[in-house]
């Protein structure tokens, strides 16, 4: 049966968002010669909205992630993230962060991990933030409070990660492939816990994977980025119907977004 896709748009509208990129460009310089990571990206993220960053390895995912987290500066152009520079954002704890790796104390219990950006940042989580009594009970870890990492599975040291990034009560919620390194069982429903907490919080999230299905299962639109310079090849709206469960991967529509992500990645 063949499916209609939504036509492909460019770019979100130029104005407003969570994050508004503006041409931006970086270049890292190194003993080999310079790279250029990303080249002129523009973007616009709607506020509460969930976008997926999909592209072949060095195409720039991890670096235009860490612009947004101002953990990097662009060579050129702009960043805005709420309204304001990235370091001003960083400063008030409005963006969170979660790596590839869970990257836990391994001296600190669940909830001593939790706990620790408050400590960090000076004890104040902002307005609307939820406890980390709440935070480890939406992540599914409630009664594992107490437990040290090393008793705990990677997806589970995972979930202390999420909840981790959530304890300043974030705005952004930025998330380099979180997911990985897990089996896909516990991927699968780590991916349907991240929605739930994604519809409940609010927060606007930007996940990068190298999973096509990730991609389109979790974004209400796919950023697809190509390599050498990294540049934005084609934004891809996911018109899945909310919430998504994950029978729907079975659908034909889901089926012929996945098969579409594949074929422009292919000329990634
Ligand atoms: N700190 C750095 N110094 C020098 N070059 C860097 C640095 N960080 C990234 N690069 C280069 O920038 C390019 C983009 O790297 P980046 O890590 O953003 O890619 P990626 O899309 O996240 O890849 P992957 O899917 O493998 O994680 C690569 O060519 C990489 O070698
Ligand atoms: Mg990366």
């Amino acid at each position: 049966m063949a499916v209609a896709l939504a036509k492909p748009e460019p770019s979100f509208a130029a104005v407003g968002g969570a994050v508004v990129c503006e041409r931006v460009t970086v270049r890292f310089t190194t003993e080999r010669g310079t790279v250029t990571a990303l080249q002129d990206i523009d973007l616009s993220i709607p506020t509460g909205s969930f976008l997926t960053l999909l592209g072949p390895s060095g195409c720039g995912k991890s670096t235009l992630l860490r612009v947004m987290a101002d953990l990097i500066e662009p060579s050129s152009g702009r960043v805005t993230v709420l309204g304001d520079a990235p370091t001003v954002a960083r400063r008030r704890r409005e963006i969170g962060f979660v790596f590839q790796d869970a990257a836990l104390l391994p001296w600190r219990t669940a909830m001593e991990n939790v706990t620790l950006p408050l400590e960090v940042g000076g004890g104040k989580a902002l307005p609307g933030a939820r406890s980390p009594h709440e935070l480890l009970k939406l992540v599914g870890l409630s009664g594992w409070e107490e437990a040290y990492p090393h008793e705990l599975s990677g997806g589970m040291r995972q979930r202390v990660a999420i909840a981790r990034a959530l304890v300043s009560g974030p705005r952004l919620l930025l998330m380099d492939e979180p997911f990985g390194a897990l089996d896909e069982i516990t991927r699968d429903r780590l991916n349907e816990e991240l929605l739930e907490v994604w519809r409940s919080t609010g927060t606007t999230v930007v996940f990068v994977t190298h999973s096509i299905y990730e991609a389109a299962f979790l974004g209400e639109k796919v950023l697809l980025l190509a390599a050498r310079p990294g540049r934005v090849r084609e934004l891809v709206p996911i018109t899945l119907p909310t919430p998504r469960r994950l029978a729907m991967r079975e659908t034909p529509e889901f089926v012929a977004l996945a098969g579409h992500l594949r074929r422009v990645l292919e000329t990634c």
